[in-house]
């Protein structure tokens, strides 16, 4: 069986072909990157108009790229939420209207449930039970995952997400949108320990997390070297990684310890950053348990991952009518499981 995803729920059109018995056949994408740039941060208005204008020839070349017809498809699955509302009515009117023009089933799939399954699509991957740690631009979570479907919140973010305190850093060092990872670059000229940031909520019992104090601490930091700041963004930029790599990983061993779990799977877009996926995997060793984490490209928003959700859904007769039904708030644990 054959599923089509489609994913746009923020900046970028993904869509893939998932075959249950092959895996995955085809992924494509784009981002919507350039265009957003001109204004330092997604655009809602902008990024609806131009998944409209996306979504259809990137269906064509999924298809043409796995060497598929629609008729080889079972289902169609599409981003229903959280996300910009716009973007997620695009996508999903497209899905709808393509589903079923083609007498298929449309499955909603909830994004952050897209990212916590993308690392399922990578060799060897994550067995049940974990605890995954989603960490994206909208949301910073840890969950008990016991089986697909299976959500036990163990802690968030009180304020920013990861991915926001990264996207804002980066505009206080004066990076150009996106932030996360031009400010990886950056920091990789950096100097360890020159500036020690503080470890929020460390001491505060428990799995959730803070990060809007960091960000203060990186505005103090840059109005104190005001004057050489050209010189130390470079070490700012390591020191504010190094806080949230060493706060995740506490927390992250907070979550194993509290749940028994040896085994912790990283996923959002945030996962793709390499001190971060380092710091976690040495928690890992010395915790003698496993990590997973998906491909760079699947850390962050894609089709694929949304096939591959659209595709445990479908399997388990959680489709949806035709009713184009998008939601920009929605929480995981909500979610039924499988
Ligand atoms: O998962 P994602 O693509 O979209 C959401 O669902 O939000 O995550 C986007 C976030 C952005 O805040 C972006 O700056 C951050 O992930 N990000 C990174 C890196 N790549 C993306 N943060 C740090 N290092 C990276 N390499
Ligand atoms: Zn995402």
């Amino acid at each position: 069986m054959r599923i089509l995803g489609i994913e746009s729920s923020c900046d970028e059109t993904g869509v893939a072909v998932y075959d249950d018995e092959k895996g995955l056949l085809s992924h494509v994408l784009h981002t919507q990157i350039a265009m957003h740039a001109e204004y330092g941060g997604v655009v809602p208005e902008l990024a609806s108009r131009d998944h409209i204008k996306r979504v259809v020839p990137l269906i064509k070349l999924a298809l043409e790229k796995a060497s598929i017809t629609p008729k080889d498809l079972c289902a169609v699955a599409y981003t229903a939420g959280p996300g910009l509302i716009g973007a997620l009515l695009t996508g999903a009117m497209g899905a709808v209207a393509y589903a079923k023009a083609l007498d298929l089933p449309a499955v909603p799939v909830h994004h952050m449930e897209g990212h916590l399954l993308a690392p399922m699509l990578e060799d060897p991957k994550p067995v049940f039970p974990f605890v995954a740690l989603l960490i994206s631009g909208g949301h910073t979570m840890l969950i008990k995952v016991e089986r697909p479907g299976s959500y036990e919140l163990l802690g968030q973010s009180i304020d920013d997400a990861a991915g926001e305190a990264f996207d804002k850093t980066a505009k206080l060092l004066g990076i150009p949108y996106p932030g996360g990872p031009e400010l990886e670059k950056l920091a990789k000229k950096g100097h360890s320990g020159v500036f020690a940031f503080p470890r929020p909520m460390l001491k505060t019992p428990g799995c959730d997390f803070s990060f809007a104090g960091l960000k203060t601490a990186v505005l103090n930091a840059c109005l104190e070297h005001k004057d050489d700041l050209d010189e130390k963004r470079a070490d700012i930029a390591l020191g504010f990684t190094e806080a949230v790599a060493d706060t995740l990983k506490h927390k992250c061993e907070r979550a194993l310890k509290q749940t028994g779990m040896k085994r912790l799977v990283v996923a959002g877009g945030v996962s793709a950053n390499t001190d971060i996926r380092n710091a976690l995997q040495q928690l890992m060793q010395k915790m003698h348990g496993e990590i997973f984490f998906a491909r760079r490209e699947f850390c962050t928003d894609n089709g694929a991952m949304i096939a591959y959700a659209g595709m445990q859904r479908f399997k388990a007769g959680q489709i949806g009518d035709y009713t184009v039904k998008v939601h920009p708030r929605w929480p995981l644990i909500s979610l039924k499981a499988l």
